[in-house]
């Protein structure tokens, strides 16, 4: 339980480098592990969601070590994975599942991946379906959810797929599948998705097929990367301090690839106050560091289908910014929130109703007036992401606001309580 508690506002002055990527950590991580050699990877998070992956490619056979602010990951090569004594874990994250899924389809041995209540309710349909395609057998629970019970087929066929739907777990999935079959393997999807895969396939040495495809047998080598800090995470913290009068925040080396930088653009369109400087490259990821700094009572936002993937995972804490803007915000397209970690849409409007705020839910959206936060005590559901969503909230609220269901923040960023309060936040555990 978190007491997110702002009887006055206290205005979020100061600078910190958010946590690294995770969505660019668990792709790092597997892929050092599938390499032949040596990798060296700076900025990796360190949260429960890239333990799990961690875990389950120390039981394939990658060895891992901390050195001089890097880690150094042995990979044992596309064909050198070793069968796991059990069942991998993948607690929280929907990433580690459907990417390692891929990979493990293609193998000479059988494995299970499992997760926690949440993740053990997640869909797992929208990578089967398309791994049978391959040839994959693998097994779910009744309604197509986990545990996944592979049994390891080496000899998987390419497809080109065009997914129904735009996600990069699905999209990444298909493509480490597609390193093991035979001939190539593409996939298209209706509005892209974060393209952290193919980024980082060319920096293990794989090329690419046109823009999103493998041939299979591509070898991977060892690199060295450093990952970007997580815009996700930086996230809270933009809208902190939009929301806080007297706010000036710097945040450095975040992650501005353009597949997921719908945030910076929904803040500027409701009139933040927000700059970008140093902008560069860490590999083939842009980064900068963004300035924010308060600029009064922000304006509602119409949310547009075709916006969703590049903010998908904003979209709870956009939704609390809206919750305090003039005018009401529409929201869209974003019927995939409600198979995240919890039904965020849900989540998110209950809480937000909680909180004194008027709003009206879509199968696939909310319109969320915007109005003065009252205190009151929420549930984030267990949801990292909702439960940040509401701390931050209360950073602006007219009284205390009391966050239940905030355990799993560690999945994605451990140093949350602490950085907010580094920076002036109010929060009591
Ligand atoms: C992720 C892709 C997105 C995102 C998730 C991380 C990834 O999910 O919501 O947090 O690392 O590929 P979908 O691919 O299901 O849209």
């Amino acid at each position: 339980m978190i007491l997110a508690s702002q009887a006055a506002p206290n205005a979020l002055l100061g600078e910190l480098t958010p946590p690294g990527d995770k969505s660019i950590s668990h792709r790092a991580l597997i892929f050092s592990c599938l390499a032949q050699g040596t990798s060296r990877i700076r900025g990796l998070l360190d949260s429960e969601d890239v333990n799990a992956t961690a875990n389950a490619c120390r039981q394939l056979g990658m060895t891992a070590r901390a050195e001089g602010g890097e880690w150094v990951l042995e990979g044992v090569g596309e064909r050198g994975l070793q069968p796991p004594d059990g069942p991998l874990d993948m607690g929280n994250s929907g990433t580690a599942m459907r990417l390692l899924a891929g990979v493990l389809a293609a193998q000479p041995f059988d494995s299970e991946l499992t997760g926690d209540a949440s993740l053990n309710r997640r869909p797992m349909k929208r990578i089967v379906a398309p791994l049978s395609l391959m040839g994959a057998c693998i097994e779910t629970a009744a309604g197509g959810t986990p545990p996944l019970r592979i049994s390891g087929r080496p000899d998987l066929r390419g497809i080109d797929y065009e997914s129904p739907i735009a996600s990069a777990q699905v999209k990444s999935c298909l493509l480490l599948a597609g390193l093991y079959a035979r001939g190539r393997t593409t996939v298209q999807e209706p509005l892209r998705s974060r393209n952290h895969t193919e980024l980082m396939l060319p920096a293990f040495g794989v090329p690419l097929v046109g823009n999103c495809g493998v041939t299979g047998g591509s070898r991977l080598s060892g690199t060295s990367l450093q990952v970007p800090a997580d815009s996700s995470s930086a996230a809270f913290f933009m809208v902190a301090a939009a929301l806080v009068p007297g706010s000036d925040l710097l945040l450095r080396d975040v992650g501005l690839n353009e597949t997921r930088d719908g945030i910076v653009h929904v803040l500027n369109a409701m009139g933040a106050d927000l700059t970008i400087r140093d902008r560069r490259r860490f590999g083939g990821e842009a980064v900068g560091d963004i300035r924010i700094r308060y600029a009064g009572r922000l304006k509602a936002v119409d949310i547009a289908p075709d916006r969703v993937p590049s903010l998908i995972d904003e979209l709870p804490v956009i939704l609390a910014l809206a919750a305090a803007a003039e005018g009401t915000t529409r929201l869209r397209g974003a019927a995939e929130l409600r198979v995240k970690e919890s039904d965020r849409l849900s989540v998110m409007a209950r809480g937000l109703e909680t909180l004194g705020v008027s709003l009206r839910e879509y199968p696939d959206g909310l319109d969320v007036a915007g109005g003065p936060i009252s205190g009151g005590r929420v549930d984030g559901a267990g949801d990292h992401r909702c439960a940040m969503s509401f701390c931050v909230l209360g950073q602006a609220a007219a009284a205390a606001v009391t966050v239940s269901g905030c355990e799993n923040i560690d999945t994605s960023y451990p140093g949350f309580v602490a950085d907010l309060t580094s920076v002036g936040g109010v929060v009591k555990t």
